[in-house]
C-alpha cells in the first residue's frame, strides 16, 4: 500500500510561505507527476513527503500512516534526483546496494535484489563497472536501481531525466513507464517537460506558488483546465489569450474581440455580458477564411520542423497569436495571415481567469 495523503499540509522558510495549505490525494499505484513554475514548491512538497525537510503545519499520511516523527529510512519512500549522486569508486552492483549494506541485510538477500533491479533496468551486463565507465543514461538507471533495491512503497523522483539528452530521455522515459507497469509501486515525478508529464502520468498536479491550481488527468487539464494558469501552462506552445467583450447571442456566446473580429463560442453560456478573456489552442486554429471566426495577424517569426509550421503573429491590437499548421505551411515575416478558429475550439476565462466555458473538439 503506498497511498499518499496531504491535508492542510504548510511549508515555511523562515517567513517564507513555500507551500500553502495544500491538500492532495495519491491513489496507491497511482503515477503523479508534479508541473509548475520553477520555485513554486515541487521539491520542497517531494523531499516533505521523503521526509527530508519538516512539515511546518498539517498532515501527511503515506499508507494511512501518519508520518509526523518518522524519519526518512522509515517512510518506505525511495528518491531519485536529478543528479544521480553515485559513489565513483564502487561498482555498479555496489552503487545499488549500498543502502542494503549499510542497514545489515543477509548477503543473499543483497545479492538476490541487486540481480532483480539489475534485470529490470538491464544493468546485468554492467555490474562491475565504475561509474565513469557508463553513459549518461545507464548511470541514471543505476540511480533508479538503487532506488527499486529498497522496494519502496512511494518512488519520488525530482527530475531524474533533465540532465540527458532528447533521446535518451525519450528511451528512459518509456523505461520509467514500463518499470511502473512492471512493478505498480505509487510513484511521484516532478518534471518540467510537457511530454513527460503527458505521457506518463495517470494524475497530473499543477502547482503555482505553493498551491495546487488543479489535479487530473492529463487529457482533462488539456480539456478542461479549470483556469487561466493551468490553461496556459498545459500544452506547448501555450493557450493563446485574446481579450474581448462578451455580448448575448442566440445559441452560442459571442466576443467581440479587442484584435477586430468576433468568435461564436459555442455552446451559448449564461453568464454577465462584459469583458471575457477566450483562449484558443495554438493547434485548434486553422490557416485560411471561413463563414465565420476568421481573424487576421502579420507574421513576426515562424518555425518550420518539417512535420509542422508554427507561425507566431501581431494581431491589430498588439495582442500576439501563435498557431501551428501543417508542416507544408509557408509564409515570411511581415505576411498577412488570415485565419480561422472552430466555434468549439475556444475556451472562456472570467476577467479573474476563472473558466467559464471549454471548447469540445470532440463533440
Ligand atoms: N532551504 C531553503 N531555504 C529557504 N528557501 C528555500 C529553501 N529551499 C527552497 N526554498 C525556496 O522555496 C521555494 C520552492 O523551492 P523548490 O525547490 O521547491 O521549487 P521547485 O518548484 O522545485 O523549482 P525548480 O523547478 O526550479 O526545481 C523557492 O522559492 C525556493 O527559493
Ligand atoms: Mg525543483
Amino acid at each position: 500500500m503506498g497511498s499518499v495523503r496531504l491535508q492542510a499540509v504548510s511549508k515555511h522558510f523562515g517567513i517564507a510561505e513555500v507551500i500553502k495549505d495544500l491538500d492532495l490525494e495519491i491513489g496507491d499505484g497511482e503515477f503523479c507527476v508534479f508541473v509548475g513554475p520553477s520555485g513554486c514548491g515541487k521539491s520542497t512538497l517531494l523531499r516533505m513527503i521523503a521526509g527530508l525537510e519538516d512539515i511546518t503545519s498539517g498532515r501527511l499520511e503515506i499508507a494511512g500512516r501518519d508520518m509526523t516523527g518518522v524519519g526518512p529510512a522509515e517512510r518506505g519512500t525511495a528518491m531519485v534526483f536529478q543528479s544521480y549522486a553515485l559513489y565513483p569508486h564502487m561498482t555498479v552492483a555496489q552503487n545499488i546496494n549500498f543502502g542494503l549494506r549499510m542497514t545489515g541485510h543477509p548477503a543473499d538477500e543483497i545479492a538476490r535484489r541487486t540481480a532483480r533491479a539489475a534485470g529490470m533496468l538491464q544493468l546485468d551486463a554492467l555490474l562491475d563497472r565504475k561509474p565513469s565507465q557508463l553513459s549518461g543514461g545507464q548511470r541514471q538507471r543505476v540511480a533508479i536501481g538503487r532506488a527499486i533495491v529498497r522496494d519502496p512503497a512511494v518512488f519520488l523522483f525530482d527530475e531524474p531525466l533533465s540532465n540527458l539528452d532528447a533521446s535518451l530521455r525519450v528511451q528512459m522515459r518509456a523505461e520509467i513507464s514500463g518499470l511502473h507497469r512492471e512493478i505498480g509501486t505509487t510513484m511521484i515525478y516532478v518534471t518540467h517537460d510537457q511530454v513527460e508529464a503527458m505521457t506518463m502520468a495517470d494524475k497530473i498536479v499543477v502547482l503555482n506558488r505553493g498551491r495546487v491550481e488543479q489535479a487530473g488527468s492529463p487529457l482533462a487539464l488539456y480539456h478542461r483546465p479549470a483556469n487561466r494558469f493551468v490553461a496556459g501552462f498545459i500544452g506547448s506552445p501555450s493557450m493563446n489569450f485574446l481579450p474581448g467583450n462578451a455580448l448575448p447571442a442566440d445559441g452560442s456566446t459571442r466576443v467581440e474581440l479587442a484584435c477586430g473580429g468576433r468568435l461564436d463560442c459555442a455552446p451559448a453560456i449564461a453568464m454577465a455580458e462584459g469583458p471575457i478573456t477566450i483562449g484558443i489552442r495554438p493547434e485548434h486554429a486553422r490557416i485560411g477564411r471561413a463563414e465565420s471566426g476568421t481573424l487576421r495577424g502579420t507574421l513576426n517569426h515562424a518555425e518550420f520542423l518539417g512535420s509542422e509550421s508554427v507561425l507566431y503573429l501581431s494581431l491589430a491590437d498588439g495582442s500576439t497569436f501563435c498557431l501551428k499548421a501543417d508542416g507544408l505551411a509557408r509564409a515570411a515575416p511581415g505576411d498577412t495571415v488570415e485565419f480561422h478558429v472552430p466555434a468549439k475550439a475556444c475556451h472562456l476565462f472570467s476577467p479573474e481567469g476563472v473558466a467559464l466555458l471549454h471548447g469540445d473538439l470532440t463533440q
